[in-house]
């Protein structure tokens, strides 16, 4: 491994990371021919708990995302591990300590720059690093000039870059996506993707399908996608039919596999999130988690908190006794979307013609059984929907025989 002589430290809050950041990060490593960047999110403190901030974990996420294609960027959780808050001074000294033979160049904005007496020790921090920075505007660099002078005076090294000004910032970004506006220009494309997958800085107060559909498509497959779509075409019918909700079939329909795609991993983070506990048949059944992890993020995450969506699409597998109709609607649609085609599917499509019952009795005996010829363990919901629906429509096994 080459050895880190000249490092750079640029630490910020990055909710979330945009290019003009990583621009510079790219102009220092250049200038400064620096053999490695650190990008520090830094950890929010307490009293600054802004309800737009996103959590540490989002915001590393993104910060690796759009620093993937440029080597020398390395993203630390140093900041965001430390207990207590975080000064600058003793990121530094942590630095030191990792590159003990290393000059560190601390890298921050115009405005810091400005108030770097007021931070914890500047003095040991003006022995610790150079301390660079660009002017924000062409009106900047003459009073950075005149700070420059100062510190040098107090035995401080400084670079000022004048780099090629942006108009980008985090908050700008944030407004943007609030708004449903376009922001795909500012950011990189993987951070733009993690955004809308993780539902980050969106206006929960709002059902945007346009919105909706960015999400899904950050989530997941156009396979996925076509069939999400085709489960609301037909879960509207359905309710229009049998006098359900139409506008939450089409929620319902739309989200239902929202976490399809999703790890094991995250799904199960999701659940616990929402500090839902799993059954003993649900837990070692990871089929069983997408419906449930959906259900969680579409109110806890999106925050569209209805109790009918949340139940449509958390039973849409499994199924349970004593469903809505919305449930019932969201259930069948998921067995007759547009592009199903599996032995059964027109008897399947004419009786949701026919009943809601009759529809779910013969889908559910065909998943349970599906289920047991191969050794899977059952939900009880599945069952207790099942008997339920049978009994209710006469057709049981026994009697039919
Ligand atoms: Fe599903
Ligand atoms: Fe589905």
């Amino acid at each position: 491994m080459k050895q880190v002589r000249r490092i750079g430290m640029f630490g910020g809050s990055f909710n979330p990371v945009h290019n003009a950041h990583i621009n510079l990060a790219s102009s220092f490593i250049k200038k400064l021919k620096l053999d490695k960047l650190l990008l520090i999110p830094t950890a929010v403190p307490p009293h600054k708990s802004d309800s737009e901030m996103v959590s540490a974990e989002h915001r590393m996420n993104m910060c690796k995302l759009a620093s993937e294609d440029h080597k020398k960027i390395e993203v630390s959780d140093i900041e965001i591990k430390r207990e207590g808050k975080s000064y600058t001074v003793d990121t530094l000294r942590q630095i030191r300590e990792m590159y003990p033979e290393a000059e560190i160049y601390l890298i921050m904005g115009a405005d810091m720059f400005m108030t770097l007496l007021d931070w914890k020790e500047p003095e040991e921090i003006f022995s610790l690093a150079v301390i660079c920075t660009v002017p924000r505007n062409s009106d900047d660099l003459e009073s950075l000039t005149e700070k420059e002078k100062a510190y040098r005076e107090m035995g401080a090294e400084t670079v000022i870059l004048d780099l090629k000004k942006s108009n980008i910032s985090s908050s700008k970004i944030r407004k943007l996506v609030f708004d449903d506006e376009v922001f795909s220009k500012f950011v990189d494309p993987r951070v733009e993707q993690y955004i809308y997958a993780n539902y980050l800085f969106m206006d929960k107060s709002k059902i945007n399908y346009e919105r909706f559909d960015k999400v899904l498509k950050a989530r997941m497959s156009d396979k996925r996608y076509i069939h999400s779509f085709n489960v609301s075409t037909e879960a509207q019918k359905l309710a229009k039919k049998y006098g359900a909700d139409v506008e939450k079939a089409r929620l319902a329909g739309i989200l239902h596999d929202i976490t399809k795609e999703t790890s094991g991993n995250e799904q199960l983070k999701i659940i616990e999130n929402s500090n839902i506990i799993l059954n003993d048949v649900e837990r070692p059944s990871p089929k069983l988690w997408h419906a449930i992890a959906g259900a969680a993020f579409v109110r806890d995450v999106m925050g569209i908190d209805d109790e009918d969506v949340f139940n449509a699409i958390r039973y849409h597998t499994s199924g349970r006794a004593n469903m809505s109709i919305l449930e019932k609607c969201v259930f069948i649609a998921d067995f007759i979307g547009a592009e199903r085609d599996y032995d059964g599917v027109d008897e399947m499509r004419a009786l949701s013609g026919k009943s809601l019952e009759e529809a779910m009795a013969f889908g559910l005996s065909f998943s349970i059984s599906d289920l047991a010829k191969r050794h899977c363990a059952i939900d009880p919901n599945s069952l207790a929907c099942y008997n339920e629906v049978v009994i209710k429509t006469n057709k049981s096994y026994n009697k039919s025989k």
